[in-house]
């Protein structure tokens, strides 16, 4: 009950469409093992639930705690009982409404509606060519200097085999900063600074990859093991987007990995690899903000809505059976968006497996 919901915005803000683009279908036995392990993973939806439940409750627990100063300390029904009762003389019981219902109404609705379809098996989607192998720094705050709407990232993992939390795997993280690059990578080859976006086809809007070229950059990118709970939380910025792609944020999830002396790690195995996005209804409304504003391609090519998103990656990011939610649940952290916002989102991932990428575009 602490938080505006979102989604009641988003009815006013959507200009979505729930039109997907069309599918690519994926050689038969990769489809096959999708299905099949998403078949297995069905039963953690109550263990799903449960788990992202407590998290929003633990957060809601700590902004009262004075952790973040609050929307709820507004408008949460507790702050107005003594002052309803007043009026009422107090008379006013459960369940019944104010005569003129305004106080009440105020109450954000509803607080815990889960994704109950986010316990099957988070599918594997391409890692793009933004991620490096080596570098990425363990840390939870990944912004260094990069401007932009404070985002904080509430991750959870679930073993799809036990349905219980992923304790201490690392979950590696990278996005675009508020105008759509990433670091290490701010230009074109040179002999492609006039390329134009690929027409039609499967990569469709798309740029040639810009190449790495400033090799100290760090920022935006980050990896943190999940905590006792299976949870790694990071402080970012919202993404900005860029030529033909959706706004995401990248993932992996290593159960392996080691810390180096530099602050960086050594990957070990991986056993996902994924995509997370936003609803469009959201990006509208920040792409309105500075420094969001400021994309070189507003004005031109502009964003890319999600059901268009090139290589469909956000349709794939459903999973074949499109059963999988790769949408972060958002709200916001204060009263106005401009507080920033916190994303949560639970990856079904399958512990014991190794990937190697083969959805790799
Ligand atoms: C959640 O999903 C599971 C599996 O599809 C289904 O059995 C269950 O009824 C769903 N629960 C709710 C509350 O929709
Ligand atoms: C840390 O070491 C790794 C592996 O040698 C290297 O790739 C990375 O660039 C180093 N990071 C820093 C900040 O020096
Ligand atoms: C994003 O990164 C690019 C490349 O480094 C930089 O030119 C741009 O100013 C950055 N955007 C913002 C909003 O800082
Ligand atoms: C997890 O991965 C292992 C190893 O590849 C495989 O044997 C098992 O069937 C998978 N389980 C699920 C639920 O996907």
């Amino acid at each position: 009950m602490w938080f505006p919901n979102l989604e009641y915005l988003l009815l006013v803000l959507a200009a979505t469409s729930s039109t997907l683009a069309h599918k690519e279908p994926k050689n038969a036995h990769e489809v096959e093992v999708q299905r099949a392990l998403q078949a297995a993973a069905y039963h953690c939806a109550p263990a799903i639930e449960s788990f992202t439940a407590g998290r929003k409750r633990a957060f809601a627990q700590r902004a009262l705690a004075g952790g973040v100063p609050g929307y709820q300390h507004l408008f949460s029904s507790e702050t107005y009982e003594d002052l309803v009762k007043q009026v009422d003389g107090g008379a006013s019981s459960e369940g019944e409404r104010h005569p003129d219902g305004s106080l009440m109404s105020c109450t954000p609705i509803s607080d815990t509606h889960i994704q109950n379809n986010s316990c099957v098996l988070a599918p594997e989607v391409t890692e793009g060519p933004y991620y490096h192998t080596e570098g990425h720094p363990l840390r939870q705050n990944i912004a260094e200097l990069q401007d932009g709407l404070l985002l904080l990232l509430d991750i959870g993992v679930i073993d799809v085999e036990t349905c219980k939390p992923l304790p201490n795997v690392l979950v590696d993280v990278w996005q675009a900063n508020a105008t759509g690059s990433y670091s290490g990578h701010p230009v074109p080859h040179p002999h492609l600074v006039n390329e134009g976006p690929q027409i039609g086809g499967k990569r469709s809007g798309l740029l040639s990859a810009y190449p790495r070229t400033v090799h100290e950059e760090t920022w935006l990118r980050g990896a943190w093991p999940t905590d006792r709970n299976g949870v790694a939380q990071f402080t970012t910025i919202f993404p900005g987007y860029y030529t033909g792609r959706a706004t995401h944020v990248h993932t992996k999830v290593f159960p392996e990995w080691v810390p180096l002396q530099n602050g960086s790690f050594k990957a070990g195995r991986l056993s996902h690899v994924g995509q997370f996005f936003f609803e469009d209804g959201i990006n509208l409304a920040i792409d309105n903000m500075h420094p969001y504003s400021e994309n070189p391609i507003r004005d031109t090519r502009g964003r890319t809505r999600n059901w268009r998103d090139s290589l469909n990656i956000f349709e794939d990011s459903h999973g074949p059976e499109g059963k999988y939610n790769p949408i972060f649940k958002l709200e916001f952290l204060g009263g106005v968006i401009r507080q920033g916002l916190v994303g949560y989102i639970t990856m079904g991932v399958n512990a014991s497996a190794t990937y190697d990428n083969f959805w790799k575009g």
